[in-house]
């Protein structure tokens, strides 16, 4: 895999499995800026990346806020020239049921996940465009097809990252931009460490490998989606969910 050289912007990367793609890029030579709305976190991620040999910028914003946005991607461009990989990968859980969902959850669900790829995605495609290089990874959700309890807003929004990256897979194919997604099962993190027993009890049933996926599964597929051999894979959705079938 050659990747060496290359500048990756992931989002959410001060925890869980943003944190693991961050330092799984650096392992294979890219520099990153290690977005996340709180900057201690985005610093100590920052601070692991730069370990392994690698320049890192820690880079504040809330996804959602197109302006934070903007600032944050003329930031990371100062230190790192050109974004050629985008991990939309910030997120947020919340269990609610429909019947007392409040718009602001709804709102805020949508706007971190869909608006935060939106905006990123937004900030950076261009310059993919124009260097004919770019590989942009959407973290859905095995709830987009599942449509787990208690999480209409949720699921609802990670489908939502599908369509986005069907069709924004299509319209830069011709210009070697690939657009992805990864529909994880339940990983160990601590946004699944937060849902009740019940449930991860219910999800692990399910899960034929008998095990939660760990940060690193997913940050290997995220590897996987980026290398420069991955050029014919665009528009794809894959799950890695210990057999989840869903
Ligand atoms: N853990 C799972 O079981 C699982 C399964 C499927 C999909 N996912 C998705 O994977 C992604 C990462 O989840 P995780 O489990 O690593 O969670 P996590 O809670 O460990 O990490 C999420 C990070 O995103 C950051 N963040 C939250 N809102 C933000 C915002 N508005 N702007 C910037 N950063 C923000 C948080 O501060 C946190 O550091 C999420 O999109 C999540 O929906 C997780």
């Amino acid at each position: 895999m050659s990747l060496q050289g290359k500048t990756a912007l992931v989002t959410g990367a001060g925890s869980g499995i943003g944190r693991a793609t961050a330092l799984a890029l650096a392992g294979q030579g890219v520099a990153v800026a290690v977005n996340d709305v709180d900057l201690e976190r985005a610093q100590v991620t920052a601070k692991e990346v730069s370990s392994r040999g690698v320049r890192a910028v820690a880079a504040r914003a809330d996804v959602s806020s197109p302006d934070e946005v903007t600032a944050m991607i003329d930031e990371a461009r100062k230190e790192l020239n050109q974004i050629d990989i985008l991990v939309n990968n910030a997120g947020i859980e919340h269990v609610v049921p429909f019947a007392q969902m409040a718009y602001e959850d709804w709102r805020r669900m949508l706007g971190i996940h869909v608006d935060g790829a939106f905006n990123c995605a937004r900030g950076v495609v261009e310059g993919m465009v124009a260097a004919r290089w770019g590989r942009i990874v959407n973290m859905a959700s095995v709830a987009a097809f599942m449509g787990p309890d208690l999480q209409v807003h949720y699921a609802t929004a990670k489908a939502a990252l599908v369509g986005f990256t069907k069709s924004l897979a299509r319209e830069v194919a011709p210009f070697g931009v690939t657009v992805n997604a990864i529909a994880p099962g339940l990983i160990d993190t601590p946004m699944a460490r937060s849902f009740s027993p019940r449930f991860v009890d219910k999800m692990l049933e399910l899960t034929p490998v008998g095990r939660l996926g760990q940060p690193e599964d997913i940050a290997y597929t995220a590897l996987f989606l980026v290398a420069e051999e991955a050029s014919f894979i665009t528009g794809q959705v894959i799950s890695p969910n210990g057999g989840h079938w869903v």
